[in-house]
């Protein structure tokens, strides 16, 4: 008998389908694995380079020995590459309703809970500006490595194992942690052992961008703190300057996020600073072949030249502590100027300026740099998203006591 056409038709476009799945289920995957071992031994080079000497520096060596070792397919694990977005679609669905948190967690237990957190961040704020930018990246950084669980804020476990803060990536360029003591020390006087170190995180980090311009939105709380923390668990989950755009992106995807919320979420520097360990080498050395990024704007290249001292080794402690706005006009406001400045190529990171030349991209930073409203409704929903990565809730991990340790 003769099937219906669009019968005939859905079949074929499966079959289709299921085909170019396969090749790509194959080939991508090679393609990607070559091109992270490229990013990687690229950021390798830069961290050995870089961050030998920091508190951290001699852990990462080992870290990085470690990783060079496990070959070109450590970087991203093979079951997780989601070349269709397939995981991120279940990720977001897991992230969207079933985390178990919501707005008002603290309503009936500890109501003044959120207030506390504000009125402490809104004193920090008075004295330095810059804190809702370090709290910001603590708890971006919290997140992305094994989500928003607080492992970031343990100074030691009962392992005696190096933990996420003492990673290079971390340990020497984290500001806030001492607000975050503040803020945890005054819930516990108001009500002792309810509210967990990774909630105040969220909520100070939404209060620091509030005091920076971002209309005020609700973050849902019950998230738990986690028992333990490991500086290995960096490797593969966090974001770095030399990274590409394709590896920045698979692991925005591989945590439940899109590539539309990674550029929404980046204009984070529109606040904040970095440091010359992380962009100087686009001055001083680039790579084997070109001594200067040859992406590197002329007057940014100048204000890199007259800012951070030529690097040595090991490091000399006026290279290491020097830094730079990401956006030298407005340093403590979020606005749209970060993605304007990457539009003129301005950029001071190279991850940030290539947000700004890749075609998956650069439409969206021209979209962001263009209607500044727009980026923060948006801003603000890619951040309550960011807060949901991997929360432990119910009965897993714990409310600690203080943040630096397990209970
Ligand atoms: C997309 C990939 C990203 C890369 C490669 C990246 C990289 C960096 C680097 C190299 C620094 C400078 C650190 C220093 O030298 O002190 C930095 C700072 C910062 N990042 Fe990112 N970042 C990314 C995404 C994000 C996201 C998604 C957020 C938040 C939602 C964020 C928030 C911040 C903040 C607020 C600072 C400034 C911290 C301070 O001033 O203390 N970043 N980032």
């Amino acid at each position: 008998t003769k099937l219906p056409s669009p019968i005939i038709k859905m079949e074929v476009r499966t079959r289709v389908i299921a085909a170019i799945f396969i090749v790509c289920s194959i080939l991508l995957p090679l393609g990607s694995a070559t091109h992270n071992g490229l990013d990687r031994r690229h950021h390798h080079r830069l961290y050995r380079r870089h961050h030998r000497g920091l508190r951290g520096g001699h852990l990462h060596g080992v870290l990085s020995d470690w990783f060079a070792s496990k070959g070109s397919s450590q970087d991203l694990p093979r079951e997780k590459f989601d070349p269709f977005g397939f995981l991120s679609k279940l990720n977001e669905g897991s992230l969207g309703t079933s985390t178990g948190l919501h707005e008002g967690f603290y309503d009936r237990t500890c109501p003044r809970a959120e207030q506390i957190v504000a009125e402490v961040v809104s004193e920090a704020f008075q004295n330095d500006k810059g804190i809702a930018a370090g709290i910001l990246r603590i708890h971006f950084h919290d997140c992305i490595v094994t989500g928003c669980d607080a492992s970031l804020l343990l100074d030691s476990t009962p392992s005696g194992k190096d933990v996420e803060k003492t990673s290079a990536a971390n340990g020497p360029i984290l500001r806030g942690v001492e607000v975050i003591d503040e803020i945890k020390a005054r819930l516990e006087n108001e009500c002792p052992g309810t509210v967990s170190c990774a909630d105040v995180l969220a909520f100070s980090a939404r209060d620091g961008l509030v005091l920076s311009g971002v209309p005020h939105y609700p973050i849902p709380g019950g998230r738990r703190d986690s028992l333990s923390s490991h500086a290995e668990d960096i490797i593969g989950n966090m974001t770095v300057p030399s990274a590409s755009i394709e590896t920045l992106t698979q692991l925005f995807v591989r945590k439940g996020l899109t590539i539309e919320d990674m550029v929404v979420l980046t204009g984070a520097h529109s606040i904040g600073r970095a440091h010359c360990s992380t962009f100087a080498y686009r001055l001083y050395g680039y790579n084997q072949t070109t001594r200067q990024d040859p992406k590197l704007e002329p007057s940014i290249a100048t204000h890199i030249g007259s800012t951070c001292p030529r690097p040595t080794i090991p490091p000399q402690a006026e290279f290491t502590s020097t830094s730079m706005p990401f956006d030298s006009k407005t340093e403590f406001n979020m606005d749209t100027e970060f993605y304007s400045q990457l539009s003129e190529g301005k950029g001071l990171i190279e991850s940030d300026q290539a947000m700004a030349e890749d075609p998956r991209t650069s439409g969206l930073v021209k979209e962001m740099a263009s209607n500044q409203e727009v980026w923060l409704e948006k801003f603000a929903k890619a951040m309550i998203q960011m807060g949901k990565m991997d929360v432990k809730t119910g009965t897993e991990g714990e409310i600690r006591r203080n943040c630096r340790s397990v209970n």
